[in-house]
């Protein structure tokens, strides 16, 4: 079943109904400040760390769900509703929620009063704006009583929710007319304070959540609004809210609108006062405050900047866009899974509507990652990223497992020892370069540890990535796996048996034994790129040196890391096999054939077809690719956390949906254009969206994981927006599947689609150059360029289709493929 459905024209997603199968949420904000918004108005804001900064409280796993928001309630004569259907659940007469770029619209009506929401954050201000406007559609006269609600967070996320003998004493407000600031902990260490205001005058306020709610009353049951007046209170510790309490009268047909504004707004620390605190009270300095509203004052300012935001995702968007038969596909690719890499490059694994924005930072092989499916959007933000990531490089190249975003500093209580982070950092800056030919990055200087005294060039830190890989390696030769490689479920020296203890952290079984094909597998992956960097900077002999280790790795795999028909996954601590015929439970992995094939090996010898072959047959099923076969049934000390899931969830056989496209990918290195589309559309949310009864989750973004065959729901989504999932599947369709892929010398073409898609085509941008490129696969071809022409004059096609160079010229040129053999 269905709960709306795509306005491609628009970039919206219609939801046409409220009672979705789990809240499906919209990301506003895209600089600093941001807001999680579900299509009833749920969510939270808060300026750059979920953690450290949250302007609003939300109650993660609350009964009923998705409880906390920015509420409007409406009084209509004796009738009160919330036209966001939660939190009471009002019938309505119509309803509507549109998720766009960077914006939500929520509109709805009931017995003649319409109400539309629109929520966004604009570019270069840090405040989320709600633009509400009241229409009457009825033929009387209407007196309206418009409350607004928000519950304030006492901005520590994590100590909100737990140290209740401090909170409830400290919470301070102050009101002036439309305005309410809450200003807890200002008087101290803060130099921040939270504005919630609307540009109308209002009848009245409340600042105390029992005051306004009752004591025993939940958000469904505003003991004010039924009362039809506000009370004016103060909050002193307890509870801080902010609601206006705004009388509209409404002639039949007429509609008044109202702008919103929930802002973070910050003083120097030698002027945070008006009055300075002497005796009781102080009076905040109001200054930003009064810049921000006064910005946003009007309907004109607000529609203003929805457009300019709107014109800044048409121009990020215009970057690369498809025209396809297809429609899934087009508007995932050309929409929305960009869309999503925006979100994961901004956040993340920090907060959504499953990590709880208190938990995890940055993470170094995650940032990686995600950059790989952004950098064409941003470039410029993705270079800085890098910059940030490499700087908590310890000085031996291996890494701070994540980093604090605020701060930039590695995250201690995570520390280390993940061994395939390094090599990300390789891919990272490989895929940055590849697009923008800005050889520059290597030479900045970047500290190791953080430490300046320590500082070097972004290239040596490369080669201390690809080194500490080769300097540590086990029996087989193959890089030793440390706490976890990819799969941080994969802890082979762990050995945990205290409920509790964490899996990642617990090292109690330092082996020095347990090898990972997977790391091996991804040092063949990005090796070439780390040797090809090096011949292009002046390197040659660490090319050879470098091509060499590729070279001996690849023999190492084949020698230790094959089974007989697929890619085993690793050793453990014992020197047994993992992912291996040999096991009882885990013998085949999707991670370590996905990649090695990526990475070419056994493209030459059958072994590359008989991993993919087996992964079809032993892993694939109709909702995607599980991660491993058979599930671990029991817990394995020496496996660690993998073993630790129910069968089918998560990293224990769940379709994790991350290392999909690494199938994907590898699927097109044999040219196996149909099963690599067939891999893609799978876990691709759009072709499932008329089951989203039992999806349950947003069709319009990719969930880290969805239920494998062996779990009670099968093909349930979970972990929607926060996986590396979006970049993956991006760089799959785009650069392999469309196969318009950046390279050092240009841009190639190289299509691996199905027989059956007659063409295709994209435009892209790509080193100050535009280029409008139709594919004809009317051969029904799988593989292979016949012919390319750019700006009318043919190109030679190779093996590997046809590379386009960076002609930097800023105009468009016209490019065609004819595919064929
Ligand atoms: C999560 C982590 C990621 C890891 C994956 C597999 O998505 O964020 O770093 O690779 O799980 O365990
Ligand atoms: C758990 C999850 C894994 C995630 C990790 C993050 O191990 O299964 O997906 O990456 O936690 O710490």
């Amino acid at each position: 079943m269905q709960y709306g459905y795509f306005d491609d024209e628009a970039r919206e997603y219609v939801i046409t109904r409220p009672d979705t199968p789990y809240p499906w949420i919209n990301y506003l904000g895209c600089e600093n400040f941001y807001g999680l918004f579900s299509n009833t108005s749920g969510g939270y804001c808060f300026y750059q760390d979920a953690r450290m900064l949250r302007l609003t409280r939300y109650r993660y796993n609350n009964v009923p769900t998705d409880a906390g928001g920015r509420y409007f309630y409406l009084r209509d004569g004796g009738d009160v509703w919330t036209p966001s259907w939660m939190p009471m659940k009002s019938k309505l007469d119509r309803y509507e929620c549109r998720h766009g770029m960077g914006y939500s619209r929520i509109s709805s009506a009931r017995n003649g009063l319409a109400f539309t929401q629109t929520s966004f954050v604009p570019l270069g201000d840090n405040c989320e704006i709600h633009k509400i406007v009241l229409s009457n559609e009825s033929k009387a006269n209407k007196d309206i009583d418009v409350f607004s609600f928000i519950e304030f967070c006492l901005w520590n996320a994590f100590d909100d929710m737990t140290n209740f003998q401090r909170n409830y004493s400290i919470g301070e407000v102050e009101v002036e007319g439309s305005r309410i600031y809450h200003k807890t902990e200002y008087r101290e260490r803060r130099n921040h304070y939270a504005i919630w205001a609307v540009n109308v005058p209002v009848a009245g306020f409340d600042t105390d959540r029992e005051t306004f709610l009752g004591l025993y009353n939940g958000y469904d049951q505003p003991e004010t609004v039924f009362a039809g007046k506000a009370n004016n209170s103060i909050a002193s510790g307890w509870a801080p809210i902010g609601s206006h309490h705004i009388k509209v009268h409404l002639a039949p047909g007429e509609s008044k609108t109202m702008v919103f504004v929930l802002g973070y707004c910050e003083n120097p620390n030698d002027q945070k006062w008006e009055r300075a605190p002497n005796a009781a009270f102080g009076v905040i300095n109001k200054a930003p405050a009064n810049a921000l509203l006064e910005k946003y004052s009007s309907t004109e300012a607000a529609d203003k900047a929805l457009a300019a935001l709107n014109e800044y995702w048409t121009a990020l968007l215009g970057r690369f866009t498809v025209n396809a038969d297809d429609k899934c596909m087009a508007r995932m690719a050309g929409v929305w899974n960009q869309y999503q890499c925006m979100v994961t490059f901004n956040m993340s694994r920090s907060a959504s509507y499953f990590e709880s924005g208190i938990g995890r930072g940055m993470g170094f092989r995650d940032s990686n990652q995600d950059l790989l499916g952004f950098v064409h959007l941003v470039p410029e933000r993705a270079r800085a990223r890098i910059l940030d990531i490499a700087a908590t490089q310890f000085p031996d190249g291996s890494a701070y497992h994540q980093y604090q975003p605020l701060t930039k500093r590695g995250n201690n209580e995570v520390g280390s020892g993940f061994n395939d982070d390094p090599l990300w950092l390789i891919s990272g800056v490989a895929a940055y370069i590849k697009e923008t030919g800005d050889y520059g990055i290597l030479d900045e200087k970047v500290p190791f540890d953080n430490n300046d005294a320590l500082a070097d060039s972004l290239f040596v830190h490369l080669k201390r990535s690809f080194d500490y890989t080769l300097t540590h390696t086990g029996p087989h030769g193959l890089p030793l796996i440390g706490r976890a490689d990819w799969n941080d479920c994969l802890n082979l020296n762990c050995f945990s048996a205290v409920p509790g203890e964490s899996f990642q952290t617990t090292a109690n079984f330092e082996s020095g034994i347990a090898e990972s094909v997977f790391i091996a597998a991804l040092l063949v992956w990005a090796g070439p790129d780390y040797a090809e960097i090096c011949r292009r900077t002046g390197r040659p002999e660490e090319a050879v040196r470098a091509d060499k280790a590729v070279a001996a790795m690849t023999e190492t795999i084949k020698a230790h890391g094959w089974d007989g028909d697929w890619f085993i996954r690793a050793y453990d601590a014992h020197g047994k096999k993992v992912g291996s015929r040999e096991c009882e439970d885990g013998q085949i992995f999707i991670e370590s054939n996905g990649f090695a094939v990526m990475a070419g090996i056994g493209l030459d010898d059958g072994r590359a077809k008989k991993a993919l072959d087996s992964v079809k047959e032993r892993l694939d099923t109709k909702y995607g690719i599980v991660l491993l076969q058979p599930a671990y049934k029991e817990y394995h000390l020496e496996l660690g956390e993998v073993s630790s899931y129910p069968p089918g969830y998560k990293e224990n056989a769940g379709i994790f949906c991350h290392n999909n496209p690494w199938v994907t990918i590898a699927e097109t290195r044999l040219g196996r254009g149909t099963r690599a589309f067939e891999t893609y559309t799978k876990i691709c949310p759009p072709y499932r969206e008329d089951d989203s009864s039992l999806r349950r989750l947003e069709p319009y973004v990719y969930p880290q994981m969805i239920a494998g065959k062996d779990a009670k729901r099968f093909g349930e989504a979970k972990n929607s927006w926060l996986t590396g999932t979006a970049a993956w599947t991006f760089v799959s369709i785009s650069q392999y599947i469309l196969g318009i892929r950046p390279e050092y010398d240009g841009l190639r073409i190289d299509p691996c689609i199905p027989a059956a898609m007659k063409g295709f085509s994209v435009t892209r941008h790509f080193r100050n150059a535009v280029y409008r490129i139709t594919v004809d696969n009317t051969a029904g071809a799988e593989k292979g360029v016949k012919s390319a022409a750019l700006d009318g004059k043919p190109l030679a096609p190779s093996a590997n289709g046809a590379l386009l160079p960076a002609l930097g010229d800023g105009k468009v040129h016209e490019v065609t493929i004819v595919m064929g053999w």
